[in-house]
């Protein structure tokens, strides 16, 4: 099978996706891919690899691919180790909207709805809209240059999800931790840093603490927040077992401290800070300010690629993907599909098609966090372009390893 090398040529049998070194601008490989191998075996992620926007898309909403998929993930993982159906990752997985098709699936995502109604989103902007600029204020006077990952980025998602979200400020200390280390085993069938065993009891502590804040046995809860909401609903649920709107909780703590939103800040701060004439869009035109969520995440997508198993036999791009096996769809590679966007290398608030991205999937597991991420990138870049309209880049970017969660160690920023 023919492989590339960082800039996209030939080198050999190794897939160029299994190269770290990729991850500061996997760009040049995937576009190398897409025109010549758009269906590409991946060994390193046991997956076929797809990367044109067509076949992503038409892939998420396929009922041919199940996104049930964490039996294979585990065993992909940590060969060998079966775990009882009454465990705790199978209880789990196979009981949160992420992981579940069809009915299931319709009725663990329908019962959250009363977090993310429209009515709900109005407050969560104003809300959003207020931590951010609060957070930004923060920034001491006279400071000429931050690490915009750890002093912006990293703490934003982490306002909002006390403020906005509703976990309590008091028990972030007890959630975060256990989330990061969650997080480590959620990036498919890649080396494993850590111990099954010490992965349940994250998943086991998550359970418990999302029960005790349900149950009003933790620290206090934000009204009008997605937990307060989420709370309240709970008599009227008929369709979900009480159980089950734990685990829907669980998924949320999880993809609320995950690397994606803080991903998108930092990314989205770097793509500014290299095209100052963005910046100065953005200060001019309020419909670029509206579209600068949607071509932040185009631009770089925090979640590279999800995952999904082929039920059935699917011929796709030129091969056979067999039953059973695994696609990786490459969100950030359709991203920058020439077919659909117009010069995809361009970072440009006045695209008029940035909101076709990828980033937060597409089909019936879009992105529930979809519109509160998309507040707190608009508002973020609000608040931060209101005091610092002339950041810079102030050294060298550092990207972390992870191909999959792309995101920046750290960003040294002038501040102007
Ligand atoms: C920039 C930030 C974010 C990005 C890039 C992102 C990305 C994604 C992607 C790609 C999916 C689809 C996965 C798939 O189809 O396999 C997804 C699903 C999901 N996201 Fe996000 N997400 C972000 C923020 C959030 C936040 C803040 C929340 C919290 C509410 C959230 C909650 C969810 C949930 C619950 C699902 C599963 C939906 C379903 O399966 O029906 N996400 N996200």
């Amino acid at each position: 099978m023919v492989s590339y090398d960082r800039g996209g040529k030939s080198v050999g049998n190794l897939s160029p996706l299994s190269d770290p070194g990729i991850v500061p601008n996997p760009y040049p490989v995937y576009a190398r891919l897409a025109e010549q191998e758009p269906v590409h075996w991946c060994e390193s992620l046991s997956a076929w690899a797809i990367t044109r926007y067509e076949d992503c898309a038409g892939a998420l909403r396929d009922p041919r691919f199940k996104a049930e998929r964490m039996e294979e993930i585990l065993s992909g993982k940590f060969q060998g180790r079966a775990l009882s159906a009454e465990n705790i990752y199978h209880r789990f997985t196979k009981n949160v909207m992420m992981y579940t098709d069809g009915p299931r699936h319709a009725a663990l995502r329908k019962s959250t709805r009363a977090g993310f109604t429209h009515e709900a989103h109005g407050f969560y902007s104003e809300v959003i809209e207020r931590v951010a600029y609060d957070l930004v204020a923060s920034v001491p006077e006279g400071a000429k240059e931050i690490d915009a990952v750890s002093g912006l980025a990293e703490k934003l998602p982490v306002h909002a999800a006390v403020h906005a979200f509703g976990v309590p400020e008091e028990d972030l200390d007890t959630v975060i931790p256990s989330v990061d280390k969650v997080m480590t085993y959620w990036s498919g069938p890649q080396e494993q840093p850590l111990e099954l065993d010490q992965l349940l009891e994250h998943l086991a502590d998550l359970h418990t603490y999302a029960f005790e804040l349900v149950e009003g046995k933790r620290g206090k809860v934000v009204p009008g927040t997605v937990i307060a909401r989420l709370a309240a609903s709970l008599e009227d649920q008929t369709e979900v077992t009480p159980e089950q709107t734990v685990h829907q909780l669980v998924l949320l703590l999880i993809a609320l401290f995950a690397p994606t939103t803080p991903g998108s800040l930092a990314s989205g701060m770097l793509a500014f800070a290299t095209n100052p004439d963005q910046i100065a869009r953005f200060l001019a035109n309020p419909a670029c300010v509206d579209n600068t969520a949607n071509e932040v995440v185009r631009y770089n997508a925090s979640n590279q690629f999800t995952w999904r198993v082929a039920t059935t036999d699917v011929d796709m791009g030129g091969v056979r993907i067999k039953e059973g096996q695994r696609v990786a769809l490459f969100l950030g590679a359709a991203n920058r599909d020439p077919a659909v966007f117009d010069q995809p290398n361009k970072f440009d608030l006045d695209r008029p098609n940035s909101g076709k991205n990828l980033s937060f999937g597409f089909g019936p597991h879009a992105c529930l966090g979809r519109q509160i991420a998309g507040l707190e990138i608009k508002w973020f870049f609000a608040a931060l372009f209101d005091r610092f309209p002339t950041i810079r880049l102030a050294g060298e970017p550092e990207w972390n390893s992870n191909l999959e969660f792309r995101s920046l160690r750290s960003l040294p920023l002038s501040l102007g």
